[in-house]
């Protein structure tokens, strides 16, 4: 399949469902030639810049080891880099494009990374802006089909908290793209927006998916395969918006009550990470002594239990984060695919 050559990677909604599938197999077929020790290499001597203008331990780590497996070579900027303040990104993006092979870049708007893609002749993923997390869908995706023991075209999953965000978009689109059965189980005011749930209807209209959005915790879980949450408070949101959050929040923390909604003791729980479940971070412990919570969106009890799938998720970041870089930037010996 050579038609993801040179392309970008910026949202879910740019790729057809057999594309998705195809970046998903590839990325199992890459973590097994990892885990047996004959990886090939399809990135040997690339250059690639990752851009970072928010923090990040997974998304960073996942490009680079990906990146050092494939051969190639990688250079990190941050804030020391002239970005945004000197030189805009138009600019940014004609000057990289002429030393590197591929580009990452994390940051705020998703017109910030658009207009990367648009001045730079390489391809450009997105590694997390406010609107989109579309490397994320990929590895979460990865895990569901690991766990569910069925196509994800018969998993019903829902995501549970603040949904207008970066997850809450990425993974309704990625479920309407799949066929899937999805919940946004947030209140009215933290619900996906009108905009990207139409544009989800219509594709689902096309797949079969069941795209719902609720308030209702007891309904939006029932009989769910998978419970997935995120932070309540976003990378670059003031840190003044805690307590109202955590007040239009707490009735949809996924606790031990929440997971019984699902009716079923299998029910997988998800989460991107990084997560607040306990007082081991400098905010959990700030949070505690402010409002006297020691878990947020997960308690400590779900985060721990056997349920939880997320460290497989993190690590399918590594494997699917190759797998996006391996499809837009190599020559692949078409053998590699057949199934
Ligand atoms: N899930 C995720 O993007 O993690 P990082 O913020 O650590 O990259
Ligand atoms: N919504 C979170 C996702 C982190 C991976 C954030 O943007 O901070």
């Amino acid at each position: 399949m050579q038609k993801f050559k040179n392309r970008d990677f910026l949202k879910i909604a740019d790729f057809q469902p057999d594309e998705l599938d195809y970046l998903l197999r590839l990325a199992a077929r890459l973590k097994q030639a990892r885990r047996e020790g004959r990886e090939q290499r399809f990135l040997e001597n690339k250059n690639i810049a990752l851009i970072f203008e928010k923090t990040s331990t997974r998304t960073r780590c996942a490009f680079e080891t990906a990146i050092h497996d494939q051969g190639a070579h990688c250079t990190y900027l941050s804030e020391g880099s002239q970005i945004g303040r000197k030189e805009s990104m138009a600019d940014t993006a004609r000057v990289l494009a002429r030393m590197f092979d591929g580009i990452e870049y994390r940051g705020f708007g998703q017109h910030i990374v658009e207009q990367l893609a648009a001045f730079s002749d390489v391809p450009v993923w997105n590694g997390l802006t406010n609107e989109a997390h579309p490397t994320q869908v990929l590895a979460d995706f990865l895990t569901m089909r690991e766990h569910a023991g069925k196509p994800l075209n018969e998993v019903t999953f829902a995501y549970i908290g603040d949904a207008r965000y970066n997850m809450g978009n990425s993974l309704m689109m990625g479920a309407a793209k799949m066929g899937m059965k999805f919940r946004s189980v947030a209140p009215r005011a933290l619900q996906t927006s009108g905009g990207v749930y139409e544009q989800c209807l219509a594709v689902a209209r096309g797949t079969g998916a069941e795209i719902v959005r609720t308030d209702n915790v007891a309904e939006g879980l029932k009989g769910c395969d998978f419970v997935y949450t995120d932070v309540w408070v976003s990378m670059g949101e003031p840190e003044e918006v805690w307590k109202e959050r955590i007040d239009q929040l707490l009735p949809y923390q996924v606790n031990a009550r929440s997971m019984e909604f699902t009716g079923n003791p299998g029910c997988k729980f998800m989460h991107c990470l990084p997560s607040y479940h306990n007082r081991e971070t400098a905010v959990g412990e700030s949070i505690y002594q402010k409002f006297g919570l020691d878990g947020l969106e997960v308690t400590e009890e779900v985060f721990e239990s056997p349920n939880s799938i997320v460290f497989d998720e993190a690590e399918n970041r590594m494997h699917t984060i190759k797998a996006v870089m391996v499809a837009t930037l190599a020559d692949i010996p078409p053998i590699f695919f057949d199934d």
